[in-house]
């Protein structure tokens, strides 16, 4: 029939397989030869039920195609599940691996479904700053209740099948994906025996009755701060709700409507872009499917600090057996009971049992020895922040590791070349820079030195996605991707407070942005300290500036290191944040000083000097090849310094302002700063090949 779909007849029985690898994806392709496998099943009069199956079931819509006309052309997911639901037959879908988004609203469209226990389902839209476009957002209510169902949407979480079919979404369970197709005939025989109508009756045929007036808005209250600045969940709301208010085929128009306006927005767009950000990331020159991977079975960490403690639960968490090293067996204690503390908070919120606890803990092994480490596959250093530390870590791992171990540093700023060059096995050498707290932060920095062998690259990459990590691939340089552009990022915050600016005025202008949280409180929270001694490494680069991060030298040299002394950038109340008049005079001072001429600031500069700087910075690291793509450095603001995922990353985020305002206004404040501006403000060069190419895409060119 075609070669997207395998149709099947048995014993009046029609057998519909979607058969598009890798995930069935409703392409336009795939849905027009499912439409016409479903009329021939419908028009048949030796077919008395329908069974719909693929494994995995479908992954829904084709996201490649969203934002295009492909996306919208006929037949369209919403008409042919409408159709379906006409058919006068019973449809079971047959549920293996997982239906997500459209995927599960084909299952809707069908009057049953049968799943294997530990399929997923959901409708993950939400995360694609969409709402489910083919009928989900009003047949769902009327199958499991609108709370319910709100709650499954606005998640964009999946749940396993044996958990759906507790609300009733799913009607039967087969034993296993081997049986499932046996499973689904036998269900298809025992509703024909029963006459089983073809759509059973609602279970929640007025899905709102039941619910207060104030549902709604209590909803949008409840998740306000969570859904700052964005779009979608809002469509979700206006949707459920008209399911709640209007009959299905209202709804219906009113969902179209809701998901037109979505699938043209700027948010989706962005969450389209990261979506497959993702997916590119693992794609590395040098590496493929076909590098040979290296066994890891016994991971190490040295160092038992709130880095190192982080970076070992991310191994138990997944079931590999970690040896945490110390020097002290002081130090090594509490750095057990730290994690122990971490694993316990997780059981209080009821993430964890304790019994996992238990199993985690066991999996943890505290040694003071480097002997322990023979037979480690990985070594992960985790010690202080300095070159000359970090080489002596190193010489020894490579008189005590085995051949063939993997030694990562993760070092957030130094060469890992110079570090790899202290050993007899550079090749063996990689930097795996976790973000804090290493166990929650999602992104990996995974450093690729010069002589970093393939095969150790494709391991890590491979360990990184089990333990659930983003990994991207950056070279060697100070900072790698992320600390190099958090440096003009930092630095524009820092002399805007000379220029005028409040620490309280310029955190919201970048909260407002969408950023998790503002320039200064981070720099209170990662502590002042911090930032003076990376800036004490590398006073040769900056120091022929004399207002760079001037004020975080003068709050260190007063002791304020941030929260942990309760003064900053801010003074600390408990956990709250004030603006001090104190630092505002030390301002004052400095800029005087400098002969820095004070005056009120518009948030826009503040916004675009702290932005604009930090892409530029991008656009270098591009040029340089330390990136090996935008999508990448994206990748690596969103995961790790709290960019929002619904404006696409930094990167993306220049492209739709457009390469030619970001070059204007990079000149602009290169003029309007004076010798500030004509420092810190040079385009970068591959910016003005691009503008001048007339391209709009940020790539290397
Ligand atoms: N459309 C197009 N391509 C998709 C896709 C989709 N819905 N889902 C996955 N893919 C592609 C990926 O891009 C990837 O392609 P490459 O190999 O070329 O990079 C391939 O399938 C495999 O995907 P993963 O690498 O992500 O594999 P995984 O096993 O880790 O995860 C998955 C599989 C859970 C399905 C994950 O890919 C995923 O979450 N996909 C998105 C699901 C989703 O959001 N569906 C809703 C779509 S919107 C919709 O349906 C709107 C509507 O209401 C009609």
């Amino acid at each position: 029939m075609s070669d997207l779909i395998h149709y099947q007849f048995d014993d009046g029985l029609a057998l519909i397989g979607l058969t598009y690898p890798p995930v069935n994806a409703l392409s336009q392709a795939l849905r027009s030869a499912l439409s016409a496998a479903c009329e021939r099943a419908a028009s048949d009069p030796t077919v008395r039920a329908i069974i719909l199956h693929g494994s995995p079931f479908s992954a829904g819509a084709d996201i490649g195609e969203f934002g295009s006309a492909a996306s919208h052309a006929e037949p369209s997911l919403p008409d042919i599940l409408m159709r379906l639901s006409l058919i006068d037959k019973p449809l079971i879908a047959a549920i293996d691996g997982l239906a997500l988004g459209g995927g599960l609203e084909l299952a809707l469209a069908c009057g049953y479904r049968i799943a294997v226990p530990e399929a997923r389902v959901g409708l993950p839209e939400i995360n694609l700053g969409l709402l489910p476009g083919a009928g989900g957002t009003q047949r769902l209510p009327r199958l499991i209740g609108a709370e319910a169902a709100l709650d499954l949407i606005a998640s964009g979480q999946s749940l396993k099948a044996a958990k759906a079919a507790e609300s009733g979404l799913v009607d039967r369970l087969a034993r296993s994906s081997a049986t499932l197709l046996e499973d689904a005939r036998t269900f298809a025989r025992k509703l024909l025996a029963d006459a089983a109508p073809a759509q059973p009756s609602a279970p929640f045929s007025e899905p709102g009755i039941s619910l207060p007036a104030t549902f709604i808005t209590d909803y949008q209250a409840k998740h306000a701060a969570r859904w700052k600045g964005r779009q979608a969940p809002q469509r979700v709301l206006a949707a459920i709700q008209a399911a709640c208010e209007r009959p299905l085929a209202e709804g219906l128009r009113r969902e179209a409507e809701l998901f037109r306006e979505a699938d043209a927005s700027t948010e989706s767009a962005a969450l389209r872009h990261v979506f497959f950000a993702e997916r590119e990331a693992s794609k590395v020159p040098g590496i493929n499917a076909d590098t040979m991977l290296r066994p890891i079975t016994q991971v190490a960490v040295i160092g038992a600090g709130t880095m190192g403690g982080g970076i070992a639960m991310n191994f138990a968490n997944a079931g590999i057996p970690v040896i945490l090293l110390e020097a002290q067996a002081q130090t090594l204690d509490r750095g057990l009971t730290q994690i122990r503390r971490n694993y316990e908070i997780s059981v209080q919120r009821g993430k964890l049992s304790s019994r996992q606890l238990e199993q985690r803990m066991a999996l943890l092994k505290g040694s003071l020895d480097y002997a322990d480490l023979a037979d480690a596959d990985l070594v992960i250093e985790a010690v202080f922040e300095n070159l000359e530390v970090k080489q002596n870590v190193f010489r020894t791992l490579d008189q005590v590791c085995k051949p063939g171990a993997i030694l990562a540093s993760n070092t957030s700023t130094l060469d890992v070349d110079a570090i790899a060059a202290v050993t007899q096995r550079p090749g063996d050498v990689i930097g795996l820079h976790f973000f804090s707290p290493a166990n929650v932060m999602r992104l990996l920095e995974v450093v690729r030195a010069r002589e970093t062998a393939p095969d150790v690259l494709a391991t890590t990459l491979k360990l990184a996605r089990r333990i659930g990590k983003i990994a991207v691939v950056s070279g060697v340089c100070f900072g790698f991707i992320g600390n190099r552009m958090f440096e003009p990022y930092s630095r524009e915050a820092h002399r805007l407070l000379l220029e005028g600016a409040t620490p309280a005025q310029i955190d919201k202008v970048l909260t407002d942005h969408g950023l998790a949280m503002g320039m200064l409180a981070v720099q209170d929270l990662a502590g002042i300290d911090i930032g003076y001694l990376i800036r004490e490494s590398r006073r040769e680069v900056i120091g022929h500036d004399p207002s760079y991060c001037k004020l975080g030298d003068e709050l260190h040299t007063l002791g304020r290191f941030g929260q942990k002394t309760m003064a900053g950038f801010y003074r600390y109340e408990g956990r709250e944040r004030l603006d001090d008049p104190e630092v505002t005079a030390l301002a004052e001072r400095v800029a005087g000083e400098l002969h820095i001429q004070r005056r009120q600031i518009a948030d826009e500069e503040i916004l675009e000097r702290c932005l604009f700087g930090l892409i530029n910075e991008g656009i270098q690291l591009l040029d340089e090849g330390t990136a090996l793509r935008s999508s990448d450095i994206d990748l690596v603001f969103i995961n790790g310094y709290g960019f929002p995922a619904w404006r696409g990353g930094p990167m993306h985020e220049a492209e739709c302002i457009g390469l030619d305002r970001l070059l204007a206004r990079l000149q602009h404040y290169r003029q309007a700063l004076g010798a500030y501006g004509e420092m810190w403000f040079q385009p970068a060069p591959l910016l003005q090949r691009l503008v001048a190419a007339g391209r709009s895409r940020i790539e290397k060119i």
